[in-house]
């Protein structure tokens, strides 16, 4: 007969997260919460694992799907080199500096970074980063899929101390993505934009109203395609997107053999896009000195607002509607970094956007207030409040 206390204590990974024992086990900050106001200015501490500054970002809609953390590259110095078994999408908040990347055993890729770059490293490729500044730190967002992975393989080693690599990631023909020049792609089994917008729930007739034209269903679906973006505040390789009620600029950014897929999204001054909602796992960046607020929400719960500027980092937690909302003079950019599907696609849900004339009063009489503190007016078009077929024209975006 075994007594219960003579028995082996084991972990249960199915209630205990191997990610977050691994976190919790790291010397570093985490930030929790439902939004960072500005992940450049976040409370940071020396993080053994990265050899530097560093502080995670761990919010709601993160839990079990992307791990986000912020480092700090002192000035004139070079960060030890890293590797994990999981690719990571770095975006440079701050600064300028050097990368090297490459396999073990094989030579250096080197490119120059700045403020707005946005990189990949593949899984398993060693990399460095140099600050070539002596007057400032810079301050990098990375983002991985290390609670993802953690999910499926709790084992610490196979993700931190793991040999294999794919040096044809690097070393084959596509070698020149590191270069400036991303190149456009279709992407394969995606039509065209308009039926890609329809699988994200985006059709006319579901209540939000209808687009004037339908140029867009013979239109392209087209992508950037690289492993480097050298500024992404000045990237204008953008296409009107987003369906009736939900209308931006968009710029889908791919990387060569990536899980991840990433996107700009640009909302002029004075406007705002219809709330949705879907799974959890889309970390969003404020990229541009920007004035406005997101909401968020669960069904039936109150309101949560976050401030929208550069360095605004918020992640939609699973199936909390949220809106974007343009309370300032200037574009709004937003980076989105999404994690593979079904994490960050939405699942078929006939709530999945609340059309203008089904919304929460309170929400355009925030928007409308908002707007009036800096002196400004709401180029919402009055209609689309009140009639569910009201026409949306993508000249809308123009106005002003
Ligand atoms: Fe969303």
């Amino acid at each position: 007969m075994v007594t219960e206390s003579a028995l082996p204590e084991v972990v249960d990974f199915w209630r205990n997260h191997a990610y977050d024992g691994w976190l919790a086990k790291q010397d570093v900050p985490v930030h929790r919460g439902y939004y960072v106001e500005d992940a450049r200015t976040l409370e940071r501490g020396y993080w053994s694992l990265r050899g530097c500054p560093a502080a995670v970002i761990s919010l709601e809609g993160h839990r079990g799907i992307e791990h986000v953390h912020v480092l700090e590259i002192p000035p004139g110095e070079t960060i030890p080199p890293f590797r994990m078994a999981l690719e990571e999408v770095i975006y440079v908040f701050e600064g300028n500096g050097i990368a090297n990347v490459w396999a073990e055993g094989q030579p250096k890729i080197t490119f120059e970074w700045q403020k707005h770059s946005l990189f990949r490293i593949p899984v398993n490729y060693n990399y460095e980063l140099s600050n070539a500044r002596g007057d400032q730190s810079a301050i990098t967002l990375h983002v991985n899929l290390l609670p993802m992975a953690m999910g499926t393989n709790p084992s610490e080693d196979y993700f931190f101390n793991n040999p294999y690599v794919d040096t044809t990631q690097l070393y084959g023909n596509q070698a020149k993505f590191y270069s400036a020049a991303a190149q456009p792609v279709r992407l394969f089994g995606q039509a065209s934009f308009s039926s890609g917008a329809r699988s994200m729930g985006y059709e006319p007739g579901s209540g939000t109203g209808t687009l004037a034209d339908d140029r867009r269903s013979s239109g392209s679906s087209m992508r950037w395609y690289g492993n480097f973006f050298p500024d992404l505040s000045v990237w204008d390789k953008l296409e009107v997107g987003g369906g009736a009620g939900r209308l931006s600029y968009r710029g889908g950014i791919f990387f060569p053999g990536s899980a991840f897929s990433t996107s700009l999204m640009v909302l002029p001054s004075r406007r705002y896009r219809a709330a949705h909602r879907h799974a959890a796992g889309v970390t969003i960046v404020g990229i541009q000195e920007a004035d406005g607020f997101v909401l968020m929400w669960p069904e039936g719960g109150d309101y949560l607002v976050a401030p929208w500027k550069e360095g605004a980092v918020f992640v939609p937690p699973y199936h909390w509607y949220h809106m974007h909302m343009n309370a300032g003079p200037v574009e709004n950019r937003q980076l989105r970094i999404r994690a593979p599907r079904p994490g960050a696609n939405p699942s078929a849900d006939s709530r999945r956007m609340i059309p203008f004339h089904e919304q929460d009063p309170w929400i355009r009489q925030k928007f409308e207030e908002e707007l009036a503190k800096r002196g400004l007016t709401s180029l919402m078009p009055e209609e689309a409040y009140t009639n569910p077929d009201f026409e949306w024209d993508e000249e809308w975006l123009k106005e002003d």
